[in-house]
């Protein structure tokens, strides 16, 4: 088992008028990925930016960009989302009714396949799908927003899901979104997570690199 700590600042929560120096941020951070969120108004209820954007980020980004999907049907840009760099694509269980062949086409289409599962979904319906997949983003709030609070159970589904990946020799891995902090980073490692989202805890705080810092490897 990987004893990795990763941390993925999500852009959702940074100064838009101040994209640049935000990503030169990230850039000498000890970031491990850029999370991009990108949603449709539809699969929840909030819209953000598309891959257009996704490739003028991906040109002084070098961080490697980890894009969280929240729309439906998300087979249909698959291309166009790793043509604009995504490093792992994650599309939500929820949203794809052909999951299997969503998952194989990211692979083969040449970047890491992600799921993700929303608070109300068990990692149980993940069963099949778990050799398919490099990355299982679980969702800690309910997707749409930055800055909600961590769902508690949620604790509970990364160490139910870090036992499937035990029992099966599966080599995904874990992340975590929404509501990390301080306060939880620790908890969620411990619990088998290995790349925590953070938005806020980072963006919002006074010093973005020291953040990253004390989420990866302060122990409280
Ligand atoms: C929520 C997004 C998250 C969001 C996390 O739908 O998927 O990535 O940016 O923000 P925080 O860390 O502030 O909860
Ligand atoms: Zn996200």
């Amino acid at each position: 088992m990987m004893p990795n700590k990763f941390i993925a600042p999500s852009l959702l929560s940074a100064d838009f008028i101040r994209l640049e120096s935000e990503i030169s941020m990230i850039n000498s951070s000890e970031a491990d990925y850029l999370h991009l969120d990108i949603m449709d108004g539809v699969f929840v209820p909030n819209i953000t930016f598309g891959w257009p954007i996704i490739e003028q980020i991906n040109q002084i980004c070098t961080k490697p960009l980890d894009v969280h999907l929240m729309i439906v049907q998300p087979e249909r840009y698959i291309q166009q989302f790793i043509n604009a760099g995504a490093h792992f694509l994650t599309v939500h269980l929820e949203a794809s009714t052909h999951l299997h062949r969503t998952l194989t086409s990211i692979r083969e289409a040449g970047a890491k396949a992600g799921v993700s599962i929303n608070p109300h979904t068990p990692v149980s319906a993940l069963s099949e799908v778990l050799d398919l997949v490099d990355l299982v983003l679980i969702m800690s709030v309910n997707p749409g927003f930055g800055g909600q609070s961590f769902i508690k159970n949620s604790l509970e589904k990364i160490k139910q899901l870090s036992q499937m990946r035990k029992q099966g020799n599966h080599s995904f891995l874990i992340e975590v979104d929404g509501g990390v902090n301080l306060e939880n980073a620790n908890l969620l490692f411990d619990a088998g997570a290995e790349i925590l989202v953070a938005g806020n805890a980072v963006f919002k705080s006074e010093n973005p690199s020291e953040t990253i810092i004390l989420l990866k490897y302060r122990n409280l």
